[in-house]
């Protein structure tokens, strides 16, 4: 991904993860491994022909074939990253990190690491004064987490990763977000409700309504979640070349859900008193206490 500081990374380097662009503007994301080739379309090039090279260049392989040499932005990054199960797309991405609110120094739990898209987007947002951890069941998906953060983002001292099953329990105490996307969040509803901090929020995740159903009735039943929202996200592309400005003929439809909901106090209703009231109270506190006759 594009680094924070890019003036000094204006020229590609070893060890780089790179976006080969063809013309069609079909991807192939390469590493540029000193000592290595690079196998492009059939043709193969030692990997030191493009250490160096100002990014952005475009390069001719063979006779015909050009190709436009970019770092991923993230957006660019998810759709390419190696994966065993299902990322969360930039397009869900964006929102989750706004309604779930997910600020620069924010101690973070993410329940279902799958292959690492969300965690590093919660990386990137809380900083490094911020505190992730990432749980997941399966110990090929915490190494293939592990792999992709390593290779894509770099050295995350703020991160822990740890397989456990989050059905069980949630090994972390007084965290301000929780993320959750595996299969059955209601199961985690009432985990989460013991470490995340009254006024934190939970956010879940989920491709189909009867999930969504099964989650919202948790948090619902829960005395520890509130002010709950559904929503949907929907992104469609443009096609803009001379005269011919339309959407694109196609679109991803569908992705995910996204439920948000605050963690609040369980305890009964507090009795707060009116202005009104309070006035008249102060009043009557220093009002001179009327003298008995003598
Ligand atoms: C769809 S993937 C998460 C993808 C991730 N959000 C991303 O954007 O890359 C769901 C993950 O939940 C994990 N999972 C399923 N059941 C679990 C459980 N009981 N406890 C912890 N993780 C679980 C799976 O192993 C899988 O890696």
């Amino acid at each position: 991904m594009t680094p924070p500081s890019a003036s000094d990374q204006a020229t590609l380097q070893p060890g780089d993860s790179v976006l080969f662009i063809d013309q069609k503007e079909r991807e192939y994301i390469r590493i540029l491994r000193p000592g290595s080739v690079i196998a492009l379309r059939g043709g193969n090039i030692p990997a030191e022909q493009f250490i160096g090279l100002a990014e952005g260049s475009l390069v001719q392989v063979g006779q015909d074939e050009r190709f436009r040499i970019l770092r991923p932005t993230y957006a660019r990054l998810i759709p390419n990253l190696p994966r065993q199960a299902q990322v969360i797309y930039p397009k869900d991405i964006g929102p989750i990190l706004l309604w779930g609110d997910i600020f620069p120094g924010a101690r973070v739990l993410e329940v279902g690491s799958g292959p690492g898209a969300l965690s590093m987007a919660l990386l990137r947002a809380i900083g490094p004064a911020g505190h992730l951890l990432t749980v997941d069941i399966r110990a090929d998906h915490c190494k293939m987490a592990r792999n992709n953060v390593k290779r894509f983002l770099g050295a995350a001292p703020n991160w822990i990763l740890a397989q456990t099953d989050a059905y069980q329990g949630l090994p972390v105490r007084e965290v301000d977000r929780v993320l959750v996307d595996l299969p059955e969040p209601w199961q985690v509803v009432p985990h989460a409700r013991e470490v995340v901090r009254p006024g934190g929020v939970l956010v879940g995740y989920l491709p189909t309504v009867l999930q969504v159903k099964s989650l919202v009735d948790a948090l619902h039943a829960d005395p520890g979640f509130a002010c709950v929202e559904v929503m949907e996200n929907m992104l469609r592309f443009w096609h803009v070349k001379d005269r011919s400005i339309r959407p694109e003929h196609r679109m991803v439809a569908h992705t995910g859900f996204i439920v948000v909901a605050r963690r609040v106090t369980e305890a009964a209703a507090i009795q707060v008193k009116s202005e009104k009231q309070v006035r008249q109270e102060a009043q009557q506190a220093v009002a001179p206490q009327n003298e008995p006759d003598s």
